[in-house]
């Protein structure tokens, strides 16, 4: 093996290393330092693994360790104390934290540039940021964070960051912009990732995915990996002791593939190997031999449901077809004075969360511990218990941190296989998706085909819309048939329109899977009626403004699904909020949308809290909710806080899979409605109990809530007021352009019920604003014969920090009667209006209508291609 020295963190190191690992891997795996995170390696895109190297900022996963041989290497744990206690409190005062996994590598840059400089520019700063990712963010709060720490970085004795930017007298209860819970410990890589825990006499496995998207699997030979160094076992489906089928909705998604089995997509698993480090399982899973017989893969809708094509599942290639209308169509476009037609396509999209798919199981006296970062414990703990053929209450799953999701790590990824190897071999057991292989497994936006009839009368009010949507679902069921469901009950977005037919298909192939994406279907769905709106305010020779001011839904209107609006319907007071700056502007688009809160559809939604009294004194807020960047954890607290009068800072939050805190899924904005409302109730319980006791009396209780909603109906349900949806989001977005056609701001007014935590929605939708802007103008996943052209995050067409516009975001509250004081979801909203508003702006721009996602031909795509910038090494910023 070879043998390195170098100084780090002010230490003399000598380490041995296995051939063929990079300093990120040495530091990471055999030094134990984690706040370097491994977020693409080797591709040294994200800059998640950001260390100064020799005094210069570089990109560990890319560096061969020799280079680092006599250096010396500077992480953020070897920051100066008064240097990280700046960055820390200022990435948080700002907001600037979400998920945390970028943070400490985009801190250590920031040391960097600070040092040469403490009063950097926006556009000094934006270039330092260029070979770093923030999926969350949209980078502005990060701009603001790095320049709020060079106000005290050369005054270490006279500048308290702590003080300066963490105390407030505003800083608990609902409504207050409280810092972010462990929001310090995310920003200096002290609060864990799954893939920074360690524990004693843990091994590692790595997974063996099908080369090919459509092929019978002839042969695995686990004899060609067992006698790689350090190989313990190999795993293929044989040894699954349950049921191997497992699947969110529909169980039809293998956890491992058997010999003689057809493969459906490039993400199928085959074997899981096991060995005693990342390194080598990862090494000897790459070398396990397998045997295919090659087939022609179904590549399209079309292809899937041509005659005679090969059913991909036993069912058939037709995974679901949902349907409704209401009054009649064809009667209304005969006597409506204009008639649009036009049809729009959108693309296939990586989440591109920073944090690659973890996992660590520990089998203890005949249960399971499995430690997750998916966005539901429950939904884990249940699958997991069916795989391995257990009873669930043998499976405790625990959220240690998600370092981003966006609906990417709803179905189950390497939980099952590193539970399954961790209670045959009754070892602790570490899997870590590498980038690559992230990227290959999980679902992705769907790529949908939307062809829109839609008439309106002469004063330009809609009178009918035809819809007919197709979906292309991949390989597996995951929530597909929910997102052409949700695209369907959106079609005609926030507007009122009396006759409606609506059909979606959605179509299995062997493209990856296509599942929960932020938006789930609303997104596309937004960009068709938004350019349907624009059509005809062309027609009709009015603006963008107008136009939609005569469609917009009332309290009393009707959605597409038949749902009448409630008195919380606040689309009107976003659109009347950017009316001035709208009409003011020559170049702008503008954009309505709504996006549901919670699963509804005839699905009960649950929110559920406990809050324990412990014998520290301290209480712990339990819930089953995955905080995944949006501030969950924060505003539980402030929700206890606001109801007892108790500290935030006595307070601790965790995300478990006990039965008493089962909430379902963390999707479709769901989790701040409902865990406050059920917050709400735990927490009056125990402000009830003190009023006759003090806290060292309740030591052991633990106070409940529960909050249900079980009032929705399908889409279709032959009732005679639907209720598809408990609530629902609103806003609406105007995209201003410059002289030359590109994204000069966004301003984005948003209806949301009640700001618990104002920093955090506003960070919310800058976030979805920014995934949205990636959206419209350049993000991108194409599939060759089901093959992904791009296995990493370089070419995914994400915009980076100087590519980000301004991005002003103006809070609306008109209170929700079913969330928490009045809470809507705003998780996904963000990007539901982005894609039209952008559309429009360009046809202000050059006159050009845009049908088809992403809109690579506009001018303001250009400059957000980083297709041919390749991350280097090491740099001077
Ligand atoms: Fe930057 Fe999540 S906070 S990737």
């Amino acid at each position: 093996m070879p043998t390195l020295s170098f100084v780090l963190n002010g230490r003399d190191t000598t380490v041995e290393y296995d051939e063929g690992m990079r300093l990120l891997a040495v530091l990471r795996e055999i030094c134990g330092v984690t706040s370097p995170k491994d977020g693409c390696a080797p591709e040294g895109v994200c800059g998640c693994c950001t260390v100064l190297l020799g005094g210069r900022p570089s990109l560990s996963c890319l560096i061969d360790p020799q280079r680092a041989a006599g250096l010396e290497i500077v992480t953020l744990e070897g920051l100066p104390e008064h240097q990280r206690q700046l960055l820390a409190g200022a990435f948080v005062r700002e907001g600037a934290v979400q998920c945390g996994f970028c943070t400490p590598g985009i801190a250590v840059r920031a040391a960097h540039l600070l040092q040469k400089n403490p009063a950097p520019d926006r556009s000094r700063i934006e270039r330092a940021l260029s070979g770093h990712i923030c999926r969350c963010t949209g980078y502005n709060r990060i701009v603001d964070a790095i320049r709020s720490a060079g106000q005290g970085w050369r005054q270490p004795h006279t500048f308290d960051p702590l003080e300066e930017f963490l105390e407030g007298p505003d800083h608990g209860g609902v409504g207050a912009s409280s810092p972010r819970y462990r929001g310090v410990e995310q920003a200096l890589g002290e609060k864990d990732f799954v893939a920074d825990l360690e524990v004693e006499n843990m091994l590692h496995a790595a997974l063996v995915l099908s080369e090919h998207p459509r092929a019978r699997v002839v042969r695995i030979d686990p004899a060609s990996a067992a006698p790689l160094p350090g190989v313990k076992r190999v795993f293929t489906a044989d040894d699954v002791p349950g049921v191997r089928n497992h699947g969110l909705i529909v169980p039809d998604w293998p956890l491992l593939i058997a010999e003689g089995e057809t493969t459906r997509y490039v993400g199928d698993v085959l074997a899981v190997v096991v060995a005693d480090t990342q390194h080598r399982a990862r090494n000897a899973a790459e070398l396990l031999s397998v045997e295919y017989e090659v087939l022609e893969p179904l590549c399209s809708p079309e292809a899937s449901l041509a005659p005679g094509a090969p059913a991909i599942h036993e069912g058939g290639n037709l995974l679901e077809v949902c349907a409704f209308a209401r009054g009649n169509v064809d009667a209304a476009f005969e006597q409506s004075a204009h008639i649009v037609e036009e049809t729009f396509t959108t693309q296939r999209i990586e989440h591109a969360f920073l944090e690659p798919e973890a996992c660590l199981a520990l089998p203890e006296g005949g249960q399971l511990k499995v430690y997750s970062q998916g966005q539901g414990v429950h939904d884990d703990q249940r699958q997991i218990a069916a795989i391995l053929g257990i009873e669930v209450d043998r499976i405790e799953v625990e959220l240690v941190s998600n370092g981003g999701a966006f609906g990417g790590k709803e179905d189950l990824s390497v939980q099952g296989h590193t539970a399954l190897a961790s209670w045959l071999l009754q070892r602790p057991v570490k899997t870590v998706l590498t980038r690559e292989q992230s990227i290959l497994i999980h679902p992705k936006r769907h790529p949908l085909t939307l062809h829109y009839t839609a008439g309106c009368d002469g004063d330009g009010r809609l009178t009918a819309v035809r819809a007919e949507i197709t979906g292309d679902t991949g390989a597996y069921a995951s929530v597909g048939a929910k997102v052409l469901e949700r695209a369907a009950g959106h079609s005609c977005g926030p507007y009122r329109v009396p006759n409606v037919d609506v059909t979606a298909r959605t179509v299995y192939t062997n493209n990856p899977p296509c599942g929960a994406m932020r938006g789930f279907g609303a997104n596309q769905a937004a960009f068709a009626i938004e350019g349907v709106l624009d059509r005809f305010a062309e027609k009709l020779g009015l603006d963008g403004y107008d136009i939609r001011e005569r469609n917009v839904l009332d309290p009393g209107d009707r959605f597409a699904t038949g749902q009448r609006m409630n008195a919380s319907c606040g689309i009107r007071q976003t659109l009347e909020a950017l009316r001035e700056v709208y009409k003011a502007t020559p170049r702008a688009g503008i954009g309505c949308g709504i996006k549901n809160t919670g699963i509804g559809n005839g699905m009960a939604d649950t929110g559920r809290v406990a809050i324990e009294v412990l014998e520290t004194g301290r209480l712990e807020i339990l819930t089953g909710f995955t905080e995944m960047g949006q501030g969950l954890h924060t505003i539980l607290r402030q929700v206890v806080s606001e109801e007892t009068g108790l500290a935030m800072d006595i307070m601790d939050v965790r995300t478990v899979s006990l039965d008493e805190v089962e909430c379902g899924m963390t999707t479709a904005s769901r989790a701040t409605a409902l865990c406050t409302a059920a917050g709400q109730i735990a927490a009056k319980r125990l402000a009830g109990a003190l009023e006759t006791a003090s806290l060292a009396d309740l030591v052991g209780r633990r106070f409940k809530g529960e909050y249900i909603c079980d009032f929705t109906t399908a889409p279709g349900a032959a009732v005679e007021e639907p209720v598809t949806h408990m609530a629902f989001g609103y806003a609406t977005q105007v995209v201003i352009l410059d002289d030359n056609g590109l994204v000069e701001k966004v301003i984005a007014a948003h209806d949301v019920g009640r700001a618990i935590n104002p920093q955090s929605c506003a960070g919310q939708i800058e976030g979805g604003v920014h995934m949205g802007l990636g959206y419209a103008l350049s993000e991108d996943f194409p599939c060759v014969e089901g093959k992904p052209v791009h296995r990493g995050l370089r070419d995914l067409g994400m915009l980076r920090a100087a590519q980000t516009p301004e991005i002003e975001v103006i809070l609306v509250e008109v209170p929700d009667g079913v969330g928490g004081y009045g809470s809507k979801g705003v998780g996904e909203i963000g990007l539901v209006p982005t894609a039209g508003a952008v559309a429009g702006a360009l046809h202000a721009h050059d006159g050009i209508w845009r049908n088809a996602l992403p809109m690579i031909d506009a001018p303001a795509a250009q400059p957000s291609l980083p297709r041919s910038r390749r991350a280097t090494a090491t740099s001077s910023d």
